[in-house]
C-alpha cells in the first residue's frame, strides 16, 4: 500500500534523521504539552518544568527506545503486535496519544528539515505515523 514516491519520502527523511536527538525532543514535547502524559512515566521523577524534562536522562533514552521501535516500522509492520499488547493490555494507554505522538514527530521532523520537509513529504509521513498508530491500538480492536 505505498507507492515507490512514497517510499522514497520516508526513505530519504529517514535516512538523516538523528534517533537519539529526534526521539529525545518527541518524547520531552509530549510530555510538555500533553502533561497528562506523565502520568504513565511515574519513573522519569516528579512533573517538572520543561527545561528539566527536556533534559532528563531517561526521557532522552526512552524518547530514542521509541524512536528506533518506531523506524522498525518504516522496515516492518510485524514488529508492534507485541507493542500493541504491551501499551494496550499491560500499561492501559488510550490510543488517543499514539496519534498525539505521532503529529508531535511531524512537528519535530518539520522543525529539523525546514523546507525539505515538503507538503508531500508531510502527507506521506502523516499516514505513516497513522499506520503505526493504528497498529499499536491493535489489541484494542
Ligand atoms: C514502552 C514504543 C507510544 C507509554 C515502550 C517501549 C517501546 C515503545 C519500544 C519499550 C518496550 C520494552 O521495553 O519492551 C512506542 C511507540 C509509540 C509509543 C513506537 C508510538 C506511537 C506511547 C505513548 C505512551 C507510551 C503515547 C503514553 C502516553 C509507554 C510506557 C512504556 C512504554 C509507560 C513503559 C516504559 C518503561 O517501563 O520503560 N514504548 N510507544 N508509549 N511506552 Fe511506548
Amino acid at each position: 500500500h505505498w507507492s515507490a514516491e512514497e517510499k522514497q519520502l520516508i526513505a530519504g527523511v529517514w535516512g538523516k534523521v538523528n534517533v537519539e536527538e529526534c526521539g529525545a525532543e518527541a518524547l520531552a514535547r509530549l510530555l510538555i504539552v500533553y502533561p497528562w502524559t506523565q502520568r504513565f512515566f511515574a519513573y522519569f521523577g516528579n512533573p517538572s518544568s520543561p527545561t528539566a524534562i527536556i533534559g532528563n536522562p531517561k526521557v532522552r533514552a526512552h524518547g530514542k527506545k521509541v524512536l528506533t521501535s518506531f523506524g522498525e516500522a518504516v522496515k516492518n509492520q510485524a514488529t508492534h503486535a507485541k507493542l500493541s499488547e504491551l501499551h494496550c493490555e499491560k500499561l492501559h494507554v488510550d490510543p488517543e496519544n499514539f496519534r498525539l505522538l505521532g503529529d508531535i514527530l511531524i512537528i519535530v521532523l518539520a522543525a529539523h528539515f525546514g523546507k525539505e520537509f515538503t507538503p508531500a513529504c508531510q502527507a506521506t509521513w502523516q499516514k505513516l505515523v497513522g499506520v503505526v498508530a493504528h497498529a499499536l491500538a491493535y489489541k484494542y480492536h
